[in-house]
This record gives C-alpha cells, structure tokens and sequence, in this order.
C-alpha cells in the first residue's frame, strides 16, 4: 500500500466537496448567459437549474449501496469520472435537452459525492478530530461556490455565446484532480474491517494514528458485533431508527432554514440598495469569501462544544436574523437601513455557515451504525436534496403571492422547530468512536423494547 500523508488524505477525501459546491453554485450566473445564447423560455430554464438537483436525488439514492459493495475509494474516482463527462457535456452542449441531460448526469455525481465524501471522512477520521475533519466538506462546497462566484465573474466579459460554456466547463480541471488523488487515496479502514481485511484496515490506520491507536481501534472494529450488511429496509429496524430520525429530521430542516434562498436573494437584496450588476457581483463574491471564512473558523472550533449545542446556538441565531429581517424588510431598503438589512443577513449567514452547515453533513456521516452507513448517508442526503428542491421549485410561487417578511417568518418558523427537534431528537456523538455510537443505538433499542415504547418516536436521552 502507498504511503500518503494525512493531510493528503483528508483533502482528497474532502475534493469530492468542491465539485458539489462548485456545481450547484456556478449556474446563478452562468444562466443569464445559457438563457440568451439557447433562447430559452422561463419553464426551460428552471429545467436547466434544477436537473442537478434532480441528478443529486438519484446519485445520493445509489452511492450508498455501491459504496458498501464496491468500496468507498473505487466509488470516489467514479464519481470524479462522472463530474467530468457532466461538466465536458454541459460546456459543449449544442442544444437545451444535451444540457439538461448533461446537468443531471453532472447531479449524479453531486449527489453521489454529498453522501460519499462524509462518510470517507468520518471514517478516516480519529475520533477527536472527526467532527473538524467532516466538516472539511463543507468548507469545500462553500470554497467551491465562492470559486464559482470568481470564475463566473472572470469570464464575465467574454462574448455571452461562450462565456457560460466556459464556466460550466472550468469543472473538468478540480474533477481530474479529483480522480488522480483517488488513485492515491486509501480505502476507509472501516469499509476493509467489514470486508474483513484488517491486515490491510491496520494498515491505513497506521498512517493516520499513532501505532498505539492504530492498533486499539481495529481491535474496537473487531470487537463490533458481527452485523449483516443491511439494505435499505433495515434503515427501519428499531435499532436504526433514532438514527435515521436524525439523519432525515437534520437533512430535512437543514434545507427548510431556508439557506438556498437566501444565498439566491444576496443579490437581489444587492440590487436593491443601489448597486450596479457588477457591484452586486462583486458584493456576492464578497458575501462568498465571508462564508468560507466563518467555515474555516468552524472548523477549528467545532469539537469545543457539543454538535446539539452548536446546532442550538445556529437554529436560535438564524431564526432572530430571520425575524429582524422580516420586520426591516417591511421598510423601504434606503439609505441606512439597507445597510441594517445586509448586516441582518450576514449574521443568518454566519450562522449557518458556523452549525447546521457544516454539522448536518458531519452527523449524518457518523449517527449511522456501519452496516448500514452507506445507505443511511445516501438516505439523508436523497432527502437533504429533495427538500432542496421542494424549496427551490417554491420560492418563486411564493415570492408571487407572499412578501419578503411572511416568507422570512415562514424560515424563522422553521429555525424554531429545527431547534425544538433537536433538542428532542438528537443525541451527542462528539468525541465518541464511531463504534460507542453504536452502542447508544443499541441502547436506546433496547430501552425502546423493555418499555414497550416504539423506538423512534422516543425522545432520546442526552
Ligand atoms: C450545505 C447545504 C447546501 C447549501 C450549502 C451552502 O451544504 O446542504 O444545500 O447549498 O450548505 O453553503
């Protein structure tokens, strides 16, 4: 087995992220040019943008599965193979039905890479770094949406005919860096204890821990209880079942905040106080790098507190920014208050960058017991993608029969449930191996069955 350093490995594992960030994000200002070059009408272009998210449905439903059969690391080159012929067919797409088509094979290998990347990290992971290092995913995707931001703003001035093909097709270059890193990428030692490799599993973990460890963690690895790979049905066993609670509840309530929304309206809002096209773009770059940075700093100081609490800490924080900005959107957007309304933004933004970003992709990447990790990862995100696109596909009616501060109210509603369900719901797995996790799990199950309560509805003690 090649040796490679962990910090090789970690962004690697985390590359998969800047696809999915890059992919989603560069369509906001690639369509203005894709719309007058094809001639496209409303309902077609709305096709154009949501055929990724419609790709990352089916490519977060089948990762799972493949990556428990075929190994995390085949299926990491695979999708960096997919993100290529998708970004090569969308730059050289002749007509509106190749683009479409190119852009969902493009989603495909989003969706596949939103459930493949944390699951490699929270497997590779020492315990006490797993919550920093999964969360490497999501400074990736908002590096990747802030590199889009650029790139779109680079080609800008080229002729409108090419400028989008440009765009779209800048993805080649990270996707072919992503499948060479995969060449060197080790297998999760988690997926090679399963498959009973552990010569091998010993192996990778040596490059990652102290020999000590190394060799403590693949005894825990064998002490786990031998369980069956489980499919897609035994995501509802009672022993899942909290865990799938999480996944799910997160996944769905990550995407009701409202966060997509709101990055689509920045420059809108721009606009709104003045701005010229390109100082909105400008701003929107802007907004991009602060997020990068406000992930960046959750990163390093994600393991400082809980992942309830920090998720508590974002859910009330986001919805008082949500609830001040309904009540300043009432006003007219001049002078100082414009001013108020950006900075009302910023903090919903920081918020979120700073927890339920980075914190759903890292929990749903390690709340799953191992036999059905892929599956559960590729679950939660199938619905994290499907409410992302139930919100995308309504903001617009929303926007015609409602205004700003209703539809504000409405995501400051949701920050308050969100909040509610995780004090319910979700228990704490800072700090714990990926195996303690799972003997919560079995706890809960067993709990659940000695008081004849139906595991899953039962709040979960912390
Ligand atoms: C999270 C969300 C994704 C969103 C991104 C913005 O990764 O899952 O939908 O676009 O954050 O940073």
């Amino acid at each position: 087995m090649r040796k490679i350093s962990p910090r090789l490995i970690y962004f690697f594992g985390a590359l998969g992220g800047l696809l999915f960030g890059y992919d989603t994000g560069v369509i906001s200002g690639a369509i203005l040019y894709v719309k007058r070059t094809l001639d496209l009408t409303a309902l077609e272009e709305g096709m154009v943008v949501s055929s990724v998210l419609l790709g990352a449905m089916i490519g977060a439903m089948s990762i799972g599965p493949l990556s428990d059969k075929f190994g995390r690391k085949k299926m990491v080159m695979f999708a960096a193979l997919i993100f290529l012929i998708g970004s090569l067919g969308s730059a050289f797409s002749p007509e509106f039905i190749t683009l479409v088509l190119s852009r969902i094979v493009l989603g495909i290998a989003v969706g596949g890479a939103s459930a493949l990347v944390p699951t490699y990290l929270a497997e590779v992971a020492p315990a006490k770094m797993r919550g920093s290092l999964t969360s490497l995913n999501q400074l990736m995707v908002m590096s990747g949406i802030l590199m889009a931001y650029i790139i779109n703003y680079a080609f800008s001035g080229m002729a409108h005919t090419v400028s989008w093909r440009w765009m779209l097709g800048f993805a080649a270059i990270p996707s072919a860096i992503l499948f060479i890193g995969g060449v060197f990428l080790p297998e999760s030692p988690r997926y090679l204890g399963r498959i009973k490799k552990f010569d091998e599993a010993l192996a990778v973990l040596n490059m990652l821990r102290e020999p000590a460890e190394a060799q403590a963690e693949l005894q825990e690895m064998k002490d786990a209880d031998e369980v069956e790979l489980g499919g897609f049905k035994e995501l509802f066993s009672k022993f899942v079942r909290p865990a799938l609670v999480i996944g799910v509840g997160l996944a769905i309530f990550q995407q009701f905040m409202g966060i997509n929304t709101v990055l689509y309206y920045a420059p809108t809002i721009f606009k709104a106080i003045g701005m010229g096209d390109s100082a909105s773009l400008m701003g929107t770059v802007g907004l991009g790098t602060v997020n990068v940075i406000i992930t960046a700093w959750a990163v390093r100081v994600m393991e400082t507190r809980g992942r309830k609490e920090w998720l508590l800490i974002g859910g009330v924080g986001m919805a008082v920014s949500l609830v001040a900005l309904a009540i300043l959107t009432n006003f007219a957007a001049t002078g100082i208050m414009s001013y108020v309304t950006i900075v009302a933004m910023a903090f919903y933004l920081i918020f979120f960058c700073a927890t339920w970003g980075p914190i759903m992709w890292t929990m749903i990447g390690e709340v799953f017991p191992l036999a059905v990790r892929g599956v559960g990862v590729g679950f939660s995100s199938l619905v994290n993608w499907g409410a992302n696109l139930l919100v995308s596909l309504m903001f617009p009616v929303l926007l015609q029969h409602f205004s700003m501060p209703i539809i504000f109210g409405v995501f400051a509603v949701m920050c308050a449930l969100a909040s509610f369900f995780v004090k319910r719901y979700v228990f704490e797995t800072r700090g714990r191996s990926l195996e303690e996790i799972e003997a919560t799990l079995r706890d809960r199950a067993n709990v659940a069955e000695d008081d004849s309560v139906v595991a899953g509805t039962t709040p979960i003690a912390h």
